[in-house]
């Protein structure tokens, strides 16, 4: 560090000393430790070594070899050359300069003295942030967060701050050469979950000084938690309460309690991250007991963090009756409308005792579709088949059971009917029609009587469908009747009837329609 005199000294030592050129150089203190000024080139020869503080002309003399002593004990001289400053101070900064003198000439030697001091004090903030008891600090996601980091240095530090992100290699936000350096990030995201590393350093004495801080981005769960009673697959008699509320961090803590136990206790439970599992034994399986899962989150307000279950026994609905015709296949269906858990719907016959359980297989299908639980019996067969079915609806609180009576016909020729019906109602009109011309209008009253009766007549035809009325049967007393109101004028009727054969045929083809 050393160079040589600065001009005007060097003009002025010469004048006043006539002595040859002085020497300078730089020393940096740390304050609060000790120091020493060497007064380079200070010859053994020397009589007299002399310290000013500033320039020699215009300060006083601070110190002698030769027996001056400063007012400050803090100055001292060390090998009758060298000045010794202990526990030095920022105002002990300054040019000191020695003079030897050496027979008649006089040496000068300049020593700048810097006093450097800190970091010290060094302080990191990050608003808005809430402090965890290790320390940490948690920012709520979507934040706008200030960092701010200072420190007291002399002189002006460097201060950067570096962020090392909890996977990733660390990454410089900022560096500036101020005592300050604050930093805004927007809408915090979980990205910059890490470590904040603040640095100044004295860029005179090489100090640094250094402090991390861990903040960690929480953010609440979506939505609320979510309950649901499942029966356990260990044991069916076992009931398992879920608790789950996922998407927060950290992990929330769920607990589940018997909402008619006041006095809170938990139940016993085990827990996984985002949920809860409750394991019920058999006196808790009561029919619309409830239970409440809590949940809990540093972000989220207690009381809006719950859900609940009820137990609930199973019910169900059918349709009482069914029937098949021999041969065909008929569906019975069983639907569960209430039941937590969710029942199981299994179909019985109560014809052996103990009941047996339909399986799926021969001429039995049984399939389930949501809540609905479908029994097929193919090839219906009245012997076997006709009689009650139980299906039943069992959960782990209770059981439901509905009886469904089955009843099995014989096929009937629904082709065969409609043919005859129809044939019928086409002589009706026809006899009508016969009447009417024959009577002509002079007859209406009578013609209105008639016609009424026809249609009378009709519709007790129409009754006897139930029973099995074969398509051409002249013998049917019916039918029987309808020919003979027709006065005379059944022949002409008859080919009419024949006539009309093809839209007979029509009806049948569209008989399997109309029986389903
Ligand atoms: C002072 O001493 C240094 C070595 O300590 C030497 O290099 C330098 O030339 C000397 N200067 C004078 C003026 O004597
Ligand atoms: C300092 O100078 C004094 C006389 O002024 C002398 O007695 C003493 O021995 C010297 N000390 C050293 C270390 O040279
Ligand atoms: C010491 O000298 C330097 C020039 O070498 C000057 O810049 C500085 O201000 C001086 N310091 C004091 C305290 O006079
Ligand atoms: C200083 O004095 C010594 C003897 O004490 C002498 O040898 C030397 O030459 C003198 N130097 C000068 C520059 O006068
Ligand atoms: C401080 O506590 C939080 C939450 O309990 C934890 O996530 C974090 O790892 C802890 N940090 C340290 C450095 O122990
Ligand atoms: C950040 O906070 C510091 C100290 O509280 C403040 O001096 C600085 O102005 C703030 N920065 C911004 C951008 O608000
Ligand atoms: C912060 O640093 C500590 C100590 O090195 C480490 O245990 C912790 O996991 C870091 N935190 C994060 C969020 O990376
Ligand atoms: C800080 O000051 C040093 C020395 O003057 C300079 O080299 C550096 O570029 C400065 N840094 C900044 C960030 O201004
Ligand atoms: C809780 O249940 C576990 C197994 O489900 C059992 O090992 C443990 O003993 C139970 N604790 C209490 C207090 O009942
Ligand atoms: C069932 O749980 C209740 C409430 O936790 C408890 O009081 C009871 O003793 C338990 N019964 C059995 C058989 O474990
Ligand atoms: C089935 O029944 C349960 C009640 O037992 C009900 O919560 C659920 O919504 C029903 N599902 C369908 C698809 O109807
Ligand atoms: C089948 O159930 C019906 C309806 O409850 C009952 O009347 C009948 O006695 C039961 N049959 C047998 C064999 O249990």
């Amino acid at each position: 560090m050393a160079r040589s005199l600065f001009a005007g000294l060097c003009v002025f030592a010469l004048c006043v000393f006539k002595g040859d050129a002085g020497t300078e150089t730089l020393v940096i203190g740390i304050a609060g430790k000790d120091v020493t000024l060497m007064c380079q080139n200070a010859s053994e020869q020397a009589l007299v070594v002399e310290w000013f503080r500033g320039d020699p002309s215009t300060t006083p003399i601070l110190f002698s070899s030769d027996g001056e002593v400063p007012d400050d004990a803090r100055f001292s001289l060390v090998g009758n050359t060298s000045l010794h400053i202990s526990e030095l101070r920022l105002q002990d900064e300054s040019n000191y300069t020695c003079k030897e003198v050496l027979n008649e000439t006089a040496h000068l030697h300049r020593v700048q003295l810097l006093v450097a001091s800190g970091p010290d004090n060094m302080n990191v903030q990050i608003h808005p942030t809430t402090k965890l008891p290790n320390g940490t600090l948690y920012a709520k996601k979507h934040d706008i967060l200030n960092f701010t980091c200072t420190s007291i240095s002399r002189p002006v530090p460097t201060t950067k701050w570096d962020f090392y992100p909890s996977s990733s290699t660390n990454e410089l936000f900022t560096e500036v050469n101020n005592s300050q350096n604050s930093f805004i990030l927007h809408h915090m995201s979980p990205g910059y979950q890490g470590n904040y590393t603040c640095s100044a350093k004295n860029p005179l004495s090489g100090f640094q000084a250094t402090m991390t801080q861990e903040l960690l981005v929480y953010y609440p769960p979506p939505a609320l938690p979510q309950c649901w009673v499942q029966t356990s697959n260990e044991s069916t008699r076992g009931v398992q309460l879920f608790c789950q509320w996922p998407g927060g961090y950290p992990h929330p803590t769920l607990h589940w309690r018997d909402k008619e136990d006041l006095s809170g206790r938990e139940i016993n439970t085990t827990s996984l991250a985002d949920s809860v599992v409750a394991t019920l034994n058999s006196s808790q399986l009561l029919h619309e007991k409830e239970f409440m899962c809590h949940g809990r989150h540093v972000l989220v307000q207690e009381a809006k963090a719950a859900c609940t279950v009820q137990l609930t026994n199973p019910l169900v609905t059918s349709d009482p009756v069914r029937s098949c015709f021999v041969g065909k296949a008929v569906a019975l269906t069983c639907q569960s409308i209430a039941g937590n858990p969710r029942a199981r719907i299994t179909w019985l016959r109560n014809i052996s005792q103990p009941e047996r359980e339909i399986r799926s297989s021969g001429r039995f299908r049984i399939s389930q579709e949501g809540n609905t639980s479908t029994l097929i019996i193919q090839n219906c067969s009245r012997s076997t088949d006709e009689g009650y079915y139980v299906c039943k609806a069992e959960n782990s609180v209770g059981l439901r059971e509905m009886y469904i009576h089955l009843t099995v016909n014989e096929p009937v020729n629904v082709g065969g009917i409609v043919g005859t019906i129809v044939v019928l109602l086409l002589l009706g009109i026809l006899v009508f029609f016969g009447v009417f011309l024959y009577a002509g209008p002079r007859l209406c009253p009578k013609g209105t009587l008639l016609r009424t009766r026809d249609s009378s007549d009709i519709l007790v035809l129409m009754d006897s469908e139930d029973e099995d009325v074969p398509t051409e049967a002249p013998g049917d007393p019916a039918w029987h009747r309808a020919m003979v109101r027709a006065n005379g004028h059944a022949t002409r009727t008859t080919e009419s009837s024949h006539a009309e054969k093809p839209s007979e045929f029509d009806l049948e083809e569209k008989e399997p329609r109309t029986t389903t």
